[in-house]
């Protein structure tokens, strides 16, 4: 049974990036509204589209925008290329989009583009990742991204019963790009419940690498994580008949999915896997939980947020109060942004029934259940 949930895995991942390179040839969408509404254009900028997320959020809100009668112009910004994202927002506000939508690739590369766009008194979203260092964002929309970490933190105690056990236990983290606000969130979230165990010994970091700096993962690559996470086995001794590995922090499913090859690779098998936390629950990481090597990620239903993104938009055109939950979190540095902040929720293999098939996220077929 494991074998033919790996087959398919690989089947599945070989799918995925032949589809995701096919998508990468077309980086933009514009499209005219069918619904009710009044026709106006918006400008979505997503950062790439070799990532699963991305297309969907991208996707999501398109279908969502032009329901609601809205006229969409959505781009991605390539293999995250950050000239290739500004010069497609410039083009946004050229083309008289009139609300802009925007997830960052690099959240301090925005400043002048968006100096544009707050001079034409177009109304900026943060979409997801917050912008950094300009006034030019009117709102935030996002997951709530602290918890997501605390969350990816509880389980790793939880599942090695940290508070009990004798321990130490080895362990090794991973987090994203540095240019992206939110892993200050998930890092900093995981380490708030992480760091007194690693205080106290036992939970101990072989490689002593438990800086966020240095744990980063440029882009979020998956082949970037292998790569150091190939490097950590080596330099540590980690393998399953030498030096035990308990678990691997790692902040997102693009880089757990890394960690996971490389300790494949290695001779990690299901019975040995280290603990491997991650966020997004996107399909590889899905097949993973399923075949007994990645134990959790933390879902955020990309629906949600699109919907939410349209209400907020909604409210700006007629001119109402949009949608807020917070007004003290996120301070791009310019002052506080006020957001809306959807509640993640924690997956693994005893809920993804509920959580993915039978809310309609995915098709069992798409799984390989
Ligand atoms: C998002 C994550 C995603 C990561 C890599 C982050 O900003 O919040 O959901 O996994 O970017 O794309």
């Amino acid at each position: 049974m494991r074998k033919y949930l790996k087959i398919a895995a690989v089947l599945l991942a070989m799918a995925m990036t032949l589809s995701l390179a096919a998508c990468n040839t077309d980086n933009v969408t514009t499209s005219t509204g069918t619904g009710t509404g009044t026709g106006q254009k918006i400008g979505i900028s997503m950062p790439t589209k070799s990532l699963q997320r991305w297309n969907q959020d991208g996707e999501n809100m398109k279908r969502a925008f032009e329901e609601a009668g809205y006229v969409v112009d959505l781009q991605f910004g390539g293999e995250n290329e950050v000239p290739m994202q500004i010069s497609q927002i410039e083009n946004m506000i050229a083309g008289g989009c009139e609300v802009l939508v925007i997830a960052a690739i690099d959240g301090d590369a925005m400043t002048e583009v968006l100096a544009e766009a707050k001079e034409k008194g177009i109304p900026v979203i943060a979409y997801d990742r917050l912008i950094m260092g300009t006034d030019a964002v009117t709102y935030y929309a996002t997951f709530d991204n602290w918890r997501v970490g605390e969350m990816q933190g509880q389980f790793l105690v939880e599942k090695l019963d940290l508070d009990n056990a004798e321990g130490p236990f080895n362990i090794e983290f991973f987090t994203g790009d540095p240019g992206d606000n939110n892993i200050n969130f998930f890092f900093d979230g995981a380490m708030s419940v992480l760091q007194p165990y690693l205080d106290s010994g036992k939970l101990v970091s072989l490689s002593g690498q438990t800086e966020k700096s240095v744990v980063a993962t440029p882009g979020w690559s998956t082949e970037a994580a292998q790569a150091r996470m190939e490097n950590l086995i080596t330099s540590n001794d980690y393998a399953p008949d030498k030096t035990p590995l308990h678990a691997v922090m790692c902040s997102n499913d693009s880089t757990a999915q890394g960690a996971t090859n490389a300790l494949v690779n290695a001779g990690f098998n299901f019975r040995d896997f280290p603990i491997i936390t991650g966020q997004d629950c996107d399909v590889i990481s899905v097949i993973n939980m399923l075949a007994g090597t990645q134990a959790m990620s933390v879902f955020k239903d990309t629906r949600t947020l699109a919907n939410k993104v349209v209400e907020m938009v909604d409210a700006i055109m007629k001119g109402s109060e949009p949608p807020i939950n917070d007004t003290t979190t996120y301070d791009n540095g310019t002052g506080v942004i006020p957001s809306f902040l959807c509640e993640p929720v924690i997956g693994t293999v005893d809920n993804i029934q509920e959580l993915l098939i039978d809310t309609g996220y995915y098709t069992e077929a798409e799984l390989g259940m």
